[in-house]
């Protein structure tokens, strides 16, 4: 995950997102009075020869360092890594002595490029923020519940006949996509389009990450260029009409924000949510019979399993003195949420899922201005994949050991490579799940001719249902061009267009001759990417 760093993904948040960059790529020695042998190098992880963060000894650190330990983020750049839960928490909660923009302390003067929420303060955080806050609480349970059910069994029927599924890559890792790409208001072949990238963004490969953010950077693009021609009843819309006026630049920022923050960490939280499960009886039986709620399995699974292990976040304002160390002005800090979790002064009770279970005062949501503002939505999300799972996959078994799984190899996110099970096989391919239509592209003209026609959207309706209801479409368009996962209705192939009758005059010319136009951004990217390349 890249919280913090406006990075487009493919680089891990604990290094600052873009080594170098977002964290500076001097200041160097003379900034750190612990570089060198004291300061413990977060760069080297288990790819380059070092132990994983999974590894790094939270009791042993935070007993000889306490609250905070200086790290060596990147060669050559300093920083600090909180432990302790206390500390943690201060510096989420405060925006005087720590910052969350990174542009004064660049090093090189030049600051980067994404200007995203996350990476502002005070007005200019609360301008670019509520925006993003306000379209969020315009999806209510009535509508995403459904939206997350029919994407959850569309994707269970792709792999339903087999028996067999990673349920990472087969389900973890597309659903938040194709929910998202919902939400924008862009067709379910967009959903596959932004699935694909987001698994090249993290496939750890660069010559497969960097063609596809460009890629993710044009659908954000396309994406706000139709919209503003074209709105919809979409979060996309929403925002570009909120009085609060972002620019197209600021736009595709809060989209790209909204998809990097999070994509990966709901991603990981349906995957550990799930092991848990899988691994333990007895939070399998709880779960089941109702004495463990899903809102409180959440929580337990954020306690003890949560999807950001470590977050790159925030800046020093200043020289001071915190947590017995000197922190210098500029200096970066990284949050452990991991180390947090596990600090005897708040959790003493760390495995027992009974004691932890709805305990909301852990930090994997953050806390302060910069609070996640899709707790609400993201535990529904979660809550409704976790459910679709286990009622469809019956009799659900991990196919490998435990001690087998591989785990990303990430200091900030925390979440398995593939989560492999074998369940019993229904012997049929869920005819919901088929959807012969996206394996060819869609007809682009067709498509222009239906957005051109799509009826105005009722009024007064727009922050009351931004998802098509129950899967039933709202109008024409949404029914041709957003069709839902699970929805037979909407496997039902484009009409034929009607010829035009013959010798007719001008009056039968003119609707044609809207159908020649050039393919918009969007509609370029899904027609020249080829997926799972
Ligand atoms: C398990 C899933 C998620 C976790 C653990 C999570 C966690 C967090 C955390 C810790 C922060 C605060 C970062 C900081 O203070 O530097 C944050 C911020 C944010 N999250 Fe989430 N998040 C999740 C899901 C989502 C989802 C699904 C979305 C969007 C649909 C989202 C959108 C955002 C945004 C826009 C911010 C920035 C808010 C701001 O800067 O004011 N998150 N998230």
């Amino acid at each position: 995950m890249s919280q913090g760093t406006g990075s487009t993904g493919g680089s891990d948040a604990a290094t600052g997102g873009s080594e170098g960059t977002a964290f500076g790529g001097s200041g160097g020695a003379a900034r750190c009075p612990f570089t060198g042998e004291g300061a413990l190098p977060l760069h080297r992880g288990p790819d380059r020869g070092e132990a994983s963060a999974a590894e790094l000894p939270w009791e042993q650190l935070r007993s000889q360092y306490g609250g905070l330990v200086p790290v060596e983020i990147a060669p050559g750049v300093p920083g600090w890594l909180l432990l302790g839960y206390k500390e943690n928490l201060q510096v989420l909660r405060d925006q005087t002595y720590f910052s969350a923009d990174p542009r004064p302390w660049s090093p090189s003067g030049v600051p980067p490029a994404r200007s995203g929420a996350l990476n502002r303060d005070g007005d200019e955080h609360q301008r670019l923020r509520v925006p993003i806050v306000d379209a969020l609480a315009s999806v209510g349970t009535p509508q995403l519940v459904p939206a997350v059910e029919r994407a959850a069994v569309h994707l269970i029927g792709l792999v339903e006949s087999a028996g067999s599924a990673d349920l990472i890559g087969d389900y973890a890792a597309p659903l938040p996509a194709l929910i998202l790409n919902e939400l924008f208001g862009l067709p379910d072949s967009y959903g596959h389009l932004l699935a694909d990238l987001t698994a090249r963004l993290w496939s750890g490969d660069p010559a497969r990450a960097e063609p596809a953010a460009l890629a993710v950077r044009s659908y954000f693009e396309g994406l706000v260029a139709r919209k503003r021609a074209d709105p919809g009843q979409d979060i996309t819309s929403l925002i570009l009409e909120h009085p609060h006026g972002l620019t197209d630049d600021e736009a595709v920022e809060a989209l790209s924000l909204l998809w990097e923050t999070g994509h990966e960490p709901t991603t990981h939280l349906i995957g550990n949510a799930l092991l848990k499960l899988l691994e333990d009886p007895n939070v399998w039986t709880a779960y089941l019979g109702g004495t463990l709620t899903p809102e409180d399995f959440v929580d337990y699974v954020m306690w003890t399993d949560s999807p950001i292990r470590m977050l790159a976040g925030r800046y020093s304002t200043m020289d001071i003195g915190f947590a017995g160390a000197r922190i210098r002005q500029g200096d970066p800090l990284l949050f452990g949420f991991a180390s947090a979790h596990t600090d005897p002064s708040v959790s003493r009770v760390a495995d027992d899922a009974m004691a932890l279970a709805g305990n909301r005062s852990h930090l994997s949501w953050g806390a302060g201005a910069h609070r996640c503002p899709a707790t609400a939505f993201t535990r529904e999300l979660v809550r409704t994949a976790i459910d679709t799972v286990v009622d469809r996959m019956r009799g659900m078994v991990m196919a490998v050991e435990s001690a087998e799984l591989r785990w990303r190899a990430s200091l900030s996110v925390h979440g398995l490579e593939e989560l492999p099970v074998w369940f019993t096989p229904t012997g049929e391919r869920d005819q919901r799940g088929e959807r012969p239509e996206e394996s060819r592209p869609e007809p682009v003209v067709t498509r222009w001719v239906r957005r051109r026609k799509r009826k105005p959207a009722g009024q007064g309706a727009r922050y009351q249902a931004p998802l098509p209801r129950g899967g039933q479409p709202e109008d024409g368009a949404a029914k041709n061009e957003t069709p839902a996962p699970a929805a037979p209705a909407r496997t039902a192939k484009p009409r034929p267009r009607r010829a035009a009758p013959r010798g007719a005059g001008a009056r039968y010319q003119a609707p044609f001759a809207e159908e020649t136009h050039t393919p918009d951004p969007l509609e370029q990217l899904l027609h020249t990417w080829r997926p799972r390349g």
